[in-house]
Order: structure tokens, then sequence, then C-alpha cells
């Protein structure tokens, strides 16, 4: 799959350091997938992956968290201005699968891409858990598609103070969805397996192609090693090996 120039629509600072860009065109993706994209020329060498938060027939959004030299150089796109991206690529989160009581869980910019997957599932319900540093964000977004929202913040200036894993019971759903840092992830996969409630993870792994032929976005399984651009990035909890 090539890369394809796009134009921007938006792109405006939403939270301290956390960025919604919209481009503009008819764009392709499910919940869970991602796109490369790559606003420079040489320099980072590699593009960066970033989740879809939301597509329609006109435009597709992406949310990012400004951490490093790429992210960076996106925050710096203006209306008007162009990029290259390759997508969509990756699995999706078998929303149309699922059913009964769902709960999500994410911390920080993992919240990006559950925005597309509340509003496709079609279930009893959504409980959704949201750990943040100081500030929520997007949960406006959400809000109208869930049954419930858990906020957490580890300053406490909004909700809970501390951490979303301590607000969140796996045995209260039938199903459970993750995306957030590592840690917390390999915090929830070991919380569902106890309860043995199924759970589903959006693995971070870093990723050079993009396309499966690297194998830098290696993820230990159950079954062996897996490449989280093609193979992921979502995948079952009860399949990843983490360090317990
Ligand atoms: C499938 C997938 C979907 C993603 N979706 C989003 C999204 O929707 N929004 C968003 O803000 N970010 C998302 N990310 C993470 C994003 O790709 C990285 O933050 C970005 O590549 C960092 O690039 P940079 O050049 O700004 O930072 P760098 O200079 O490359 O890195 C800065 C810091 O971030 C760490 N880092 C870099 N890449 C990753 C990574 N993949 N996972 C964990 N830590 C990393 C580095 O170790 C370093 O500490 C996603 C990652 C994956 C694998
Ligand atoms: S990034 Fe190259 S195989 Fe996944």
């Amino acid at each position: 799959m090539n890369f394809t120039s796009a134009k921007v629509l938006s792109n405006i600072e939403i939270s301290d350091g956390v960025y919604r860009l919209i481009l503009m065109g008819q764009f392709q993706g499910k919940p869970g997938q991602f796109y490369m994209l790559r606003a420079w020329e040489e320099e980072p060498i590699l593009s960066r992956p970033i989740s879809i938060e939301n597509v329609d027939d006109k435009s597709i959004t992406f949310l990012y968290q400004v951490v490093g030299k790429g992210t960076k150089i996106l925050s710096k796109l203006k209306a008007k201005g162009e990029l290259n991206i390759q997508g969509p690529l990756g699995n999706t989160f078998p929303v149309e699968q699922l059913s009964g009581k769902v709960g999500i869980i994410t911390g920080g910019i993992g919240i990006a891409p559950m925005e597309l997957v509340v509003k496709s599932l079609k279930v009893d319900s959504i409980d959704f858990h949201c750990g943040f540093r100081n500030k929520s964000y997007l949960i406006n977004e959400i809000m109208e598609h869930v049954t419930k929202v858990y906020i957490s913040t580890e300053t406490g200036s909004e909700g809970y103070k501390g951490y979303v894993t301590d607000l969140f019971k796996p045995e209260n759903y039938d199903v459970v969805l993750c995306c957030g840092p590592e840690v917390m992830m390999n915090k929830v996969i070991k919380m569902c397996k106890d309860k043995n409630v199924t759970s589903y993870v959006s693995m971070e792994k870093h990723m050079a192609c993009g396309v499966g032929a690297c194998l830098v976005c290696t993820c230990k399984t159950i079954d062996g090693n897996k490449r989280t651009c093609k193979d992921g990035p979502i995948f079952l909890g009860s399949e990843v090996m983490i360090d317990a």
C-alpha cells in the first residue's frame, strides 16, 4: 500500500499538547485501525502510526499527543497544508461480534481510537473508564454513545484521584476493550484473566514499515511472535505474553 498526499482541513490543540488533525477527502477505516503519517521529507526517517479517531465520507480525523520530533512536526501543520498518509492499516476491534455488557478502559491518548469504537458498537451497555494525568479530553464526543463514564486523573483535578484501573471491575462485563500505556494494559489483561473475562487490547509498539515487512513491532504471544502492525494492533488479552 502506497502513501498518498492529503490536505489538512484543520489541526487544533484541544488540550495541553493534544491535537486534533482533520484531513479532507474520502478515506477508509474501521475501529482500531491506524494510518502511518508523514509530514516531513527525510528526518525523522520513519513515519508515525496514529489511530483513526473518526472517519466519514468527507474527512478523516486523528487525535495525537506531542511526545517527540514526529508529532511536534505534525503539530505545526496548518489548514490547507499537506502530508503523506498510508492506510488504513492493521486489524480492528471486533465490534460487530460483541454483545452484552462492554467495559472500555483507556489511559491518556489511548482514548483516541475509542470514539469510532463506541459509535460502532451495538450492545446492551457500554461503561467507559478513562484515565488522564491531569485533564480529560474527548469525553463529550464519547458521552452520547455510552451508558456511563468513569474519569480518573493522577492529580485529582477531575474525577477520581488515582489510576483508572482502581475504578475498573472486569467482572461486571462480558467483554473488555482497552487501549493505553503498556503498563496499564498489562494490568488490565491480568485483571481480566483473573476474573475470566475476555479482553481485547490495542498494543503500542514502535513501528517502522507499518505493513508487516520489517518485524520491528513484534508482540510476544502464546502462539509466538506476531507483528503489531499487520497481525494487530488489536490482540486478545489472553494471547499476549506479559511480564507478570
Ligand atoms: C497502532 C498505534 C496507534 C497509535 N495511535 C496513536 C494515536 O492515535 N495518537 C497518539 O498520540 N499516538 C498514537 N500512537 C503512538 C505514536 O505513534 C507515537 O507517540 C509517535 O510515533 C511518537 O513519535 P514522535 O516522533 O513524536 O516521538 P519519538 O521521538 O519517536 O518518541 C518520543 C517518546 O515516545 C516514545 N514512543 C515513540 N513511539 C512510541 C510508540 N509507538 N509507543 C510507545 N511509545 C512510543 C519514545 O520511546 C520516546 O520516549 C500509536 C502507536 C501505535 C503503534
Ligand atoms: S512495523 Fe514493520 S513489521 Fe510491523
